[in-house]
């Protein structure tokens, strides 16, 4: 057996994208479980970049199977322009399965999503505006339509209609908006249901098969472990759960089957959207580490907050997600500092905080306390064994291991495949 859970351990974007397809080489199959296309995972081979939404980044692995898993919720429209992009840059896109039991996005969600964010005012999220919150939502009250309803069209064409009325009215008297044109989202959506249904079938029996049949198999986790639903900086967190648990409810399979759980790791911290962020830099350090790390969003384009390394975080999302191995990311975007600080507790009112909080207040309030370590002050883009790394980054990675309490089994020193070591000890099992 060989299950690998790849998961976000900060607030997203942390680069599992990147991994994902490093370690689809070995793949027998890709499995995302939760979120939707709030999720950007940016590619790079050979210098063309591959952004993701929807579709696992095992797709740019030939012979590798996508599955779309129940917890998933997907955006018809999302879904085939994203399946178009990729046709046209040659990427095979034949072995992608989505879940019956999938929630459906509509274009209500999105225009509920962007009214919700409205009437919040200054007290916003700052979601992606994609309709997942909406989505999730109309899941949670049992109202939502399934990817497995496209097989009947005649009962998903009057259960659509329906929810149109319903949540046309939501956006009208409730939310102050204007009513969507019914008969033209009926007549556009009754066409993608006719398209998706080839692609729907009980994707946890395939995922379970490949298990039993001793695949390798790799979960891709979308978002990271502070956006999750229950675990997260709530409310500034997204609608899943990015967690390695959310894998075992959003495949259809029991949690005892993940062998490993590779956290992605940034080498400092970001975020986009509202809430809480304790080591953030509003400073040129801050500005630098956004450009050099290009931190701009893949799917809404925003600029990302930017901050030191947050341990307090990281040790968190460790016991969250039971991870494994850090794969600690982006760390040339460090090569021109002098002096790096890590964030090992917070102090707040005299004390000293190392288990990361609920409270937003206390987040608000609270102050990184730091360790200073040297920077490199190096090119460390063409490193490519743990030893050719300057000392001072060995010195750094040791530092997030210690304060972390998890071993650093891979390093990225750039977004392209070949930029990624594998540190000796580090024997993955989805690795050839
Ligand atoms: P994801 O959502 O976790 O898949 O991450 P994103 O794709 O949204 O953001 C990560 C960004 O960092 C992408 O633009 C990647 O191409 C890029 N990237 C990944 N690893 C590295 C790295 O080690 N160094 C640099 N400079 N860029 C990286
Ligand atoms: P990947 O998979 C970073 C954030 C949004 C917002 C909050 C809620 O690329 O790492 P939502 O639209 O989900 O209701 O927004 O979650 N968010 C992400 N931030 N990376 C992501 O995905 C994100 N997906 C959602 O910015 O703060
Ligand atoms: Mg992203």
């Amino acid at each position: 057996m060989s299950v690998t859970a790849v998961v976000g351990a900060q607030w997203g974007d942390e680069g599992k994208g990147k991994i994902i397809d490093v370690l689809a080489v070995g793949a027998d199959m890709v499995v995302r479980g939760q979120g939707g296309n709030n999720a950007g995972h940016t590619v790079v081979i050979e210098d063309k970049k591959y952004a993701l939404h929807l579709i696992p980044s095992g797709v740019l692995n030939p012979g590798t199977d996508n599955v779309i898993g129940n917890g998933v919720v997907l955006d018809p429209k999302g879904f085939f322009e994203e399946l178009e992009a990729l046709s046209a840059d040659g990427v095979d896109v034949s072995r992608i399965f989505v879940s019956d039991r999938a929630h459906l996005v509509f274009p209500y969600h999105k225009e509920i999503d962007k009214l919700n964010e409205i009437a919040k005012g200054a007290s916003g999220i700052g979601t992606t505006q994609m309709g997942i919150g909406p989505c999730y939502e109309d899941k949670a009250a049992r109202i939502g339509l399934r990817a497995g309803d496209v097989l009947r069209p005649d009962r998903f064409a009057v259960k659509l209609a329906d929810r149109i009325d319903a949540a046309n009215d939501k956006i009208v008297k409730l939310l102050g908006g204007a009513a969507l044109d019914k008969e033209a989202m009926l007549a556009e959506y009754v066409d993608y249901a006719k398209r998706l249904a080839p692609y729907v079938t009980d994707t946890g029996v395939l995922v379970d098969d490949a298990i039993k049949a001793g695949g390798r198999v790799l979960f891709e986790g979308a978002q990271g472990a502070m956006l999750d639903l229950d675990l997260g900086t709530y409310p500034y967190v997204t609608s899943s759960h990015p967690v390695s648990g959310g894998f075992t409810i959003g495949s259809g399979v029991g949690g005892r089957v993940i062998d490993e759980v590779v956290g992605i790791t940034k080498a400092y911290t970001t975020r986009v959207g509202a809430g809480p962020f304790v080591t953030e830099l509003l400073n040129a350090t801050g500005d630098l580490i956004r450009e050099r790390g290009h931190e701009y969003g893949t799917t809404t384009g925003r600029p990302r907050r930017c901050g030191w390394f947050d341990g307090v975080v990281v040790r968190y999302s460790a016991r969250i997600n039971g991870t494994t191995t850090t794969a600690l990311m982006l760390l040339d975007v460090l090569d021109a500092l002098d002096e790096i600080n890590l964030c090992y507790a917070y102090e707040h009112e005299g004390r000293e905080i190392v288990n990361f909080p609920s409270d937003l207040e206390l987040l608000e309030e609270a102050k990184p306390l730091y360790r200073t370590v040297k920077g490199w002050n190096q090119d460390i883009t063409g490193c490519r064994t743990y030893e050719d790394l300057p000392e001072a980054a060995k010195a750094y990675i040791a530092a997030i291991e210690e304060i972390t309490g998890v071993p650093v089994g891979i390093v990225s020193v750039g977004p392209g495949r070949d930029q990624t070591i594998i540190r000796p000890g580090f024997h993955h099992t989805i690795m050839r």
